[in-house]
């Protein structure tokens, strides 16, 4: 009788209970609840200023991506000085559809919650929205910039409960921060130590920081909770890149987050085996780490410097460049629109490293956007190689570059616009060629020459091209002519004037013997393919024309010729009029020299500039170029047409030149 009475009192009792819970929860927060943030700073716009333009445009598309999957959107939009950068972060457990609506309801009330302010930030229930006319990606943010919220109702045993939450705030912390870089949350529960009460928790950071970032901004957000909800049952405390939530029910979505348990202290014994790898994954991680650095020291005293591979010293090289080189990241979406989504009728031409768009950015300025393909074979380092270079080298006869995009996987490199195509487009056509007098032909020699001296000696760095050509000359509105593709140029240390390559990088027809037959590379490479360019210049005539039965292309011919003194047959038909015949043959001589067989016969590129420029210095007398046996050039032959199948499908920069191949990856034999 007693017992009935006690079990339906305790009944009634929890039953109660349960009714002040629900009623203390409507009290708290409503889930829905807005809460946005219009004082963080940095100034106001108009609404009819290019700002409130590129915010609109940055937000009306925020979650149009709907593969990107994993709750963190950033993205930004618009130009100097009125780019508009904004993250949009959902809570780790909900779904890729809630997350969307809750950040297009965010997209939709936060300029109007906080109208008129640059910078602005709203916290809603599922994900949270901010924007800002500075850069937040990767970075901590305002770390004083904080919101708290309490449950009201108070922990039955506070102190336990406390303890309990400290575990469990400390285990979700490290597993947060320790995310990846899509990523960083954590979720778990942790008991009492005795009165068998459960704090379950949820702990994240914006995926762009760093591990440290997130743990120091975790560490920052727990010392918060003291302040806001000291002995109630949950909490949450929202910073700029991170924020916590614990409850004393389980308010996450279990099935998405793979909890972690959080055992009292005294019940070591009963770990079961997640805690157990929860301990013990650090500590071997620790020890594996420790191992790698003593091995690692180890190698370091043990090893000469001089070997250390040439490649750690290159890529730290470019490390240390892109500090300090000025160019502008392009966020993927931006690029996506100023190339209308990579339309065919923007294209400009396909090279073999990927396709080419033109573009138009906010400002009205034109573009060329490369977008490599991603199965190009050139790697991160590769690409890195090319836009440190090329923003870092800056001359009137380079082409400039001025920006890049590496997003998800996408790598895209932004230059000028060059109105007038490249040069083979002009030269080899028999139409277009009419444009091309001597003097502006001349320019380009001399321009082009001007380019490749910067590369060889002026530039800081040393620079050899590689892939010198005449689809890689483009040509500015005065038919300036701008060097282009320095993707495989390779970066030499000032006391190195030659090093074995390992890889061929480069075009035949324009590459040197010395680096076809044996892969060796030095800036004489260049003055070659220079060689090879001067002549086609002058005849108008690719280098492997077929003149006749006789001879083997166009270096053949040119040389055949020159000896029997029939230089004039070199001259292309359009120039023979020209009054400047004198000044044809110097450079059609230059030219010779530039191609001779033995690289230390050929001159450097000072010498070359300080030829073209005087017209009275006596030139030596050019030596037999490369490739006129006929053994070598059946060997040139044979890998030529094997280069050309295995690279069959890519073409190149501008379609007038498709017949020639840029050859990737194959090591010399
Ligand atoms: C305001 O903008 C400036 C430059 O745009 C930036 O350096 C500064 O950190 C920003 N301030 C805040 C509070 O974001
Ligand atoms: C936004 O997306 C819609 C549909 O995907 C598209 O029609 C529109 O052009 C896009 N606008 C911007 C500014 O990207
Ligand atoms: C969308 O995002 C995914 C993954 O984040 C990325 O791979 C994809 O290229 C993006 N697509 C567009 C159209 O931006
Ligand atoms: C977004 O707003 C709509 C309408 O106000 C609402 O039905 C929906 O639940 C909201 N989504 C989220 C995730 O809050
Ligand atoms: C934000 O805007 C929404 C919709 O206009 C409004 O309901 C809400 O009260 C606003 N919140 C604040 C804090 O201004
Ligand atoms: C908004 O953020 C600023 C700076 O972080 C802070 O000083 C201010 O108190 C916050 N305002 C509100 C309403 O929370
Ligand atoms: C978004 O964040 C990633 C790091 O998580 C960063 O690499 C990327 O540049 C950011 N997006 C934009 C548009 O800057
Ligand atoms: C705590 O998390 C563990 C692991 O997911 C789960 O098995 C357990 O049921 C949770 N405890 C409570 C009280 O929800």
């Amino acid at each position: 009788m007693t017992r009935i009475t006690v079990t339906i009192f305790l009944a009634l009792l929890s039953f109660l209970s349960h009714l002040l819970i629900l009623s203390t929860q409507q009290e708290q927060q409503h889930p829905d609840t807005v809460h946005p943030n219009c004082s963080i700073g940095n100034g106001t716009y108009t609404d009819t200023s290019p700002y409130h333009n590129n915010l609109i445009t940055l937000l009306s598309n925020f979650t149009s991506n709907t593969t990107d999957d994993y709750g963190f959107y950033n993205y930004s939009y618009g130009q100097n000085p009125d780019t508009v950068y904004a993250s949009g972060l959902c809570r780790g457990d909900v779904t890729p559809d809630v997350c969307r609506s809750c950040l297009n309801n965010a997209t939709r009330l936060l300029p109007h919650n906080c109208s008129n302010q640059k910078e602005a930030f709203l916290y809603y229930d599922l994900c949270i929205l901010q924007y800002s006319s500075s850069s937040m990606f990767g970075i901590y943010v305002d770390p004083d910039f904080s919101y708290a919220f309490n449950n009201p109702e108070k922990a039955a045993d506070a102190d336990q409960y406390t303890d309990a939450l400290d575990r469990l705030m400390k285990v979700l912390k490290t597993n947060a921060a320790d995310g990846g870089s899509d990523r960083k949350v954590a979720a778990g529960n942790s008991s009492t130590l005795s009165s068998g009460q459960t704090v379950h928790g949820l702990a994240q950071c914006t995926p762009d920081l760093t591990e440290q970032q997130c743990d120091d901004c975790l560490v920052n957000a727990i010392s918060g909770i003291p302040l806001c909800c000291q002995n109630k049952v949950g909490g949450r405390v929202i910073k700029r890149n991170c924020n916590l939530r614990f409850e004393k029910v389980q308010f996450y979505n279990p099935t998405v987050i793979d909890p972690i348990q959080v055992l009292p202290p005294s019940q070591g014994n009963n770990f079961k085996s997640r805690n157990i790898i929860v301990i013990i994954i650090p500590i071997i991680a620790v020890a594996v780490f420790l191992l790698l650095i003593s091995i690692f020291i180890f190698l370091k005293m043990k090893k000469p410097k001089e070997a250390i591979q040439n490649s750690f010293v290159e890529a730290d090289q470019l490390d240390g460049e892109i500090k300090h080189a000025e160019i502008i990241q392009f966020d993927f979406d931006t690029i996506k629109l100023t190339t209308d989504n990579f339309s065919d009728s923007n294209k400009l031409g396909q090279g073999g490293f990927g396709a080419v768009y033109k573009g138009e950015l906010y400002n009205g300025e034109e573009v060329a956007v490369k977008r490599l393909s991603r199965d190009s074979g050139q790697g991160d380092r590769e690409f890195k190689n090319e836009v440190m270079l090329v923003a870092k080298l800056q001359h009137r006869n380079l082409v400039r570059l001025l920006g890049f995009c590496l997003e998800r996987g996408e790598r895209l490199v932004v230059y000028e616009y060059l109105p007038n195509k490249s040069l083979d487009f002009l030269l080899f056509d028999p139409d277009r060629s009419a444009h091309l007098n001597w003097a502006t032909r001349h320019q380009i020699i001399v321009g082009v020459a001007r380019g490749l001296l910067y590369f060889h000696e002026d530039s800081r760095l040393r620079v050899i091209h590689r892939d010198l050509k005449a689809s890689n000359i483009l040509l500015d509105g005065e038919l300036n002519p701008k060097i282009s593709d320095f993707g495989m140029a390779r970066l030499f240390s000032a006391d190195q004037t030659q090093s074995n390559t390992n890889r061929i990088v480069g075009t035949y027809g324009y590459m040197a013997p010395e680096y076809v037959l044996h892969g060796q590379c030095s800036m004489k490479l260049d003055v070659y393919s220079f060689g090879v360019l001067i002549l086609e210049i002058i005849s108008g005539k690719k280098n492997n024309s077929i003149f006749n039965e006789n001879s083997y292309g166009l270096l053949d011919f040119a040389w055949q010729n020159w000896r029997q003194g029939n230089g004039s047959n070199i001259i292309d038909p359009l120039l023979i009029n020209s009054d400047s015949r004198n000044e044809i043959m110097r450079c059609i001589h230059v030219g010779l020299l530039c191609v001779q067989e033995n690289a230390i016969d050929r001159p450097t590129m000072a010498s070359v500039g300080v030829m073209l420029s005087s017209h009275s210095l006596s030139l030596p007398v050019p030596s037999k170029p490369a490739f006129l046996m006929n053994s070598t050039s059946s060997i040139l032959k044979d890998s030529s047409s094997e280069a050309t199948r295995s690279s069959e499908g890519r073409r190149n920069y501008v379609q007038a030149s498709s017949n020639e191949v840029s050859i990737t990856n194959l090591s010399p034999r």
